[in-house]
């Protein structure tokens, strides 16, 4: 059986050789120490009963935007003999909740390369991102990247299909004319009161 669980420092080796056999997009040991020592509850691992780690998720909190609190997964990868089990929507998952939990992250964002099926799914179908742009040339040999974000909350509109839209736009009207319907309510009862008031004045 495999498990996910935060990842501690002695992890950290090992989520670079499982990065170093997965990806091309390699980092050096500081770069995992500065993840951990920053933001520890956003690193999990998958274990196999061996104890062997087998996958991992490494992510962090943005800096330069302080104004909107999110989060940003820098790197995700599971041993090809272990794909396919659901170990990285379980990784995923369990770094968004602590985003939501922790850290109050209004979205997370995230690259993955156009022509990286697997990731593409996992992120767009089982974990519904949003593609936010286009980035031309982003990796290191050219190939374009897809910027996708996930909103915990207040998906903006341009992310919404037609369906999702007037959706919102039924559920504001309907909203708004319960608040209407209130504000009457309660202009009425205050009438009836200034009345009974006036008559026991007279
Ligand atoms: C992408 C990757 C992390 C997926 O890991 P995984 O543990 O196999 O993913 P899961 O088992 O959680 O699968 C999640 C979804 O993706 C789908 N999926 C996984 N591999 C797939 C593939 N090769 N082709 C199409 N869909 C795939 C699954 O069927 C599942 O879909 P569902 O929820 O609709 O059933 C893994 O393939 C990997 O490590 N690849 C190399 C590193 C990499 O590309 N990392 C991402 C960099 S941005």
């Amino acid at each position: 059986m495999t498990s996910i669980r935060q990842a501690t420092v002695d992890d950290l080796i090992y989520m670079q050789n499982t990065n170093l056999w997965c990806l091309p997009e390699n980092y050096n040991m500081k770069y995992y120490y500065y993840h951990i020592l920053s933001w520890p509850q956003l690193l999990y691992v998958a274990e196999d009963h061996k104890g062997k780690i087998v996958g991992y998720v490494l992510a962090k909190m943005e800096e330069d935007e302080p104004a909107e609190q999110h989060g940003h997964i820098t790197s995700l990868s599971v041993l090809r003999t272990h794909r396919k089990c659901g170990l990285a929507t379980s990784l995923m998952t369990s770094s968004h909740a602590r985003m939501t939990e922790t850290f109050d992250a209004e979205h997370t964002a995230l690259h993955v390369r156009k022509s990286n099926h697997a990731a593409f799914h996992l992120y767009s179908q089982t974990l519904k991102y949003d593609i936010n742009d286009i980035e031309k040339g982003y990796y290191a040999d050219g190939e374009d990247a897809y910027d996708m974000r996930k909103y915990f909350k207040n998906r903006p509109d341009k992310f919404l299909s037609e369906e999702e839209r007037a959706e919102k736009a039924a559920k504001m009207a309907a909203e708004a004319e319960a608040a209407e319907k209130a504000e009457a309510a309660e202009a009425a009862e205050a009438a009836e009161d200034g009345a009974v008031e006036e008559a026991a004045a007279t």
